[in-house]
């Protein structure tokens, strides 16, 4: 039981047909809930931790509270910086003892992306640290923006394969059509498979990461709904899109807004059901379990994962 690096796991998973999960943690009962899950089907895990989450928790919290989690369940864990904007912040998580940090340059030109990616790459691989970088950009679900527009912006196989060569990263985050929250696709569903391919035939060893990849679940959804929330129109990744990447290299699958959603249709179901509540761990309890049943579901049933440690 140990904090460990993503290395192993991708090792075995890039090529079989499944991936592992990369849940965004904030607070305690959400790290408890995904390593419970993860520990009940045995499954391998990475927990991680966005510039965000580090500024509402404070860096020390949450590391100990990974740290605690694996003391508790004896589940080996990858901590991982999610969407990390430049060197400094990187250096943080590394000199905090995370296992794995991203570097996302992908707002920067090809070359910037690429400078800034072997800086932290170099830093990262002194301290036994790996690196996810990432080439393209997601999509956005702008009114009026087809297909084709979209895919200007997704990541291109053979500047793909040139980035992994150039920057020596040991997994590359690529763009083929998802995008951050609960509303995705305005119209169908819509993920570039052959983009996919191309990318994996081209760079086969490479790690593939696929952020934005919640489902948005409709259970949930409803549950917010019925319970006095407003979320219309909210959309997500089709479960079995989500099973087809996993054949294609993608080996990391970034899930945080099905957290969300989760843990807060089921506090919402509990004080609307009981006003006179205030017993805070009467709520964030029952939000602990929702998140366990979620995740163990994704690794069971859709990433595949379950009993792969
Ligand atoms: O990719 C973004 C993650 O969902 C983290 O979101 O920056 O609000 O913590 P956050
Ligand atoms: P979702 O918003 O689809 O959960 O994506 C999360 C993510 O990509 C974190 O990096
Ligand atoms: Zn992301």
């Amino acid at each position: 039981m140990a904090l460990v690096t993503t290395k192993e796991m991708f090792a075995k998973a890039i090529n079989d047909d499944y991936a592992i999960g990369a849940f965004n943690v904030n607070n305690m009962e959400i790290i408890q809930g995904i390593v419970d899950a993860a520990q009940a089907e045995n499954a391998p895990l990475i927990l991680q931790v966005s510039a965000g989450a580090r500024k509402y928790a404070k860096p020390a919290y949450l590391t100990k509270l990974v740290e605690a989690a694996i003391i508790d369940t004896g589940v080996d864990v990858a901590l991982h910086l999610d969407h990390g904007e430049d060197f400094d912040i990187c250096k943080k998580c590394v000199d905090d003892g995370f296992t794995s940090v991203m570097i996302d340059g992908s707002k920067h030109p090809f070359e910037e992306n690429i400078a800034l990616t072997k800086e932290v790459v170099e830093y990262a691989h002194a301290h036994g640290v790996v690196v996810e970088a990432e080439l393209g950009k997601l999509a956005g679900v702008e009114d009026n923006i087809k297909v084709d527009a979209r895919s200007a912006t997704f990541t291109d196989p053979d500047e793909a394969a040139e980035f992994v060569e150039r920057t020596g990263v040991d997994s590359l985050a690529i763009a083929i059509g998802t995008s951050h929250g609960a509303y995705k696709f305005k119209g169908d569903p819509y993920l570039d498979f052959e983009r996919l391919k191309k990318i994996h035939a081209l760079i086969p060893d490479t790690p593939l990461v696929l952020h934005g990849a919640s489902s948005v679940l409709r259970e949930f959804v409803d549950r917010c709904n019925e319970y006095g929330g407003q979320i219309p129109g909210a959309q997500g990744v089709p479960e079995d899109m989500i099973r087809e990447a996993a054949k294609y290299g993608i080996c990391k699958v970034n899930i945080d807004t099905d957290l969300r959603l989760a843990m807060t249709a089921e506090i919402r179901r509990v004080l609307v059901e009981n006003p006179a509540e205030f017993d805070p761990r009467k709520y964030l309890g029952p939000g602990r379990d929702a998140i366990t049943r979620m995740v163990q579901h994704k690794i069971k049933n859709v990433l595949n994962c379950s009993g792969r440690r």
